[in-house]
């Protein structure tokens, strides 16, 4: 992959990767899509990577269904499908691990400790295999997209991040991969984080920016929902994932919730256009 890459960059052709788990839905294909406008060349990862999920989580049973995701990818038009497998990523002589420092030990890194370790160090690795120009990731994972921009500037990695608005089913529910495992009423019952988060950004429009009470408001919206755990709701700057003593345009209220025993997050950035 790296020798491809290289000789891509070599003959002038900017690359655009987008890394995946697989399992591509929708808004893998906007990602894709955005890619293939900016960028001469296109990659696009699939490998599920273990160093990222916790020893309760899904890493055995995260669908797998490379055929169909090479038919996808392939009606799309990619140059490459990088799918390695887990000895070619970490070999058994890998060492290194980045830490991700503070920002990885808030919301999401509360929840799933080293969470973020995993992701960083084998983003960075993917970088490293596919030489991109740009990388393009999901807004829906938006810590995600935080620590990595805080990795490039860091390490003064040649890469530009792109952070691509999420993707909904009609109902507002965010596009993930994890939905298939979501029963009837747990399904239901989802479009109800989408519509705290809609209500939240009218009332900032409207003029409340207390992040308390921007806050109590998703919260008492999702309490009414019926078998929703909450994990967290917070209003944070864009960048440094901190409490704004008053939220502005750009902050981002970020939720997390269980339904049965399925996470999801989602989040809105206040003030923007379109929720
Ligand atoms: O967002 C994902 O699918 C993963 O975290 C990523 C970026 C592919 C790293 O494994």
């Amino acid at each position: 992959m790296q020798e491809q890459a290289i000789a891509w960059r070599h003959a002038g052709d900017d690359i655009g990767v987008v890394p995946t788990m697989g399992a591509l839905h929708a808004g893998h294909d906007s990602l894709v899509a955005r890619a293939r406008r900016e960028n001469r060349r296109v990659i696009v990862s699939i490998f599920v990577n273990p160093a990222q999920f916790g020893p309760n989580e899904d890493f055995d049973k995260y669908p797998r269904p490379f055929d169909q995701d090479r038919n996808r990818l392939d009606a799309l038009g990619v140059d490459a499908i990088f799918h390695p497998s887990v000895d070619q990523i970490y070999p058994p002589a890998f060492k290194t691990r980045l830490d991700p420092g503070p920002l990885g030990d808030v919301l999401e890194g509360r929840s799933r400790p080293g969470h973020f370790a995993g992701v960083l160090t084998v983003v960075l690795k993917l970088f490293s295999l596919t030489q991109p120009k740009r990388a393009y990731f999901g807004q829906k994972d938006f810590q995600q997209v935080v620590l990595v921009r805080q990795m490039v500037r860091d390490f003064a990695l040649p890469v530009r991040i792109v952070a691509v608005p999420t993707v909904r089913e009609a109902d507002g529910l965010a596009i993930s991969s994890r939905n298939v495992y979501l029963n009837p009423t747990q399904r239901q019952t989802a479009p109800v984080i989408h519509q705290a988060l809609t209500q939240v950004a009218g009332a900032f429009t409207a003029g409340e920016t207390e992040p308390a009470r921007l806050e109590g408001l998703a919260r008492e919206r999702l309490a009414a929902a019926h078998g929703l755990t909450l994990d967290y709701v917070s209003v944070v700057d864009e960048t440094t994932l901190r409490r704004p003593e008053r939220a502005i345009p750009g902050s981002v209220l970020v939720v997390a919730v269980k339904l049965g025993s399925i996470r999801l997050i989602d989040n809105v950035v206040l003030g923007a256009e379109r929720p």
